[in-house]
């Protein structure tokens, strides 16, 4: 089976991005971000697999299907917006745990800098890394991020 260097996860309303809260999310809809993904992916050689759902479980399915060498759709690398999930979700939690590469979460927001009930994350207990607060860039920084992970697995 061939390996997808990268799964991108992201959690439910990230849909409605471009129209929700734009002060604080930013003017680009999921599309945008997608598509400034693929493109730097494909400067950097990295092939991408791109996965939104508002449905915890099927977020939780994605990640298992990419989880190991003899998934379906095995990934090498995660990325992931839990949005609202990421607060309250310990089944996304337990997926993320037992995915097998290196994994980063992101969001566009600070959410240190926002509602005290944001402060808390469930991915950060099992992300190796952490990269929020810079909008769609957060995607971006991420994808850069990992990619030096990625190169030093060989
Ligand atoms: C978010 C932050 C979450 O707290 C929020 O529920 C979201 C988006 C972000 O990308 O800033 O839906 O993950």
């Amino acid at each position: 089976m061939m390996k997808t260097d990268l799964l991108i996860v992201n959690g439910p309303n990230l849909n409605m991005l471009g129209t929700r809260e734009p002060g604080i999310y930013g003017a680009d809809t999921l599309e945008d971000i997608e598509a400034a993904c693929r493109q730097l992916c494909e400067q950097m050689g990295l092939t991408m697999r791109w996965f939104q759902s508002n449905i915890e479980g099927e977020m939780v399915t994605a990640i298992q299907e990419s989880a190991f060498e003899t998934s379906p759709h095995p990934a090498r690398g995660l990325i992931i917006n839990g949005a609202a999930y990421t607060h309250t979700s310990i089944a996304l939690y337990d997926a993320v745990q037992l995915f097998q590469g290196p994994s980063i979460e992101i969001h566009l927001s600070n959410t240190h800098a926002r509602e005290a009930f944001r402060k808390q994350s469930f991915m950060s207990l099992v992300c190796d890394g952490i990269i929020q607060g810079f909008g769609r860039d957060s995607y971006l920084l991420a994808i850069r991020g990992i990619s030096g992970k990625l190169a030093a697995q060989g």
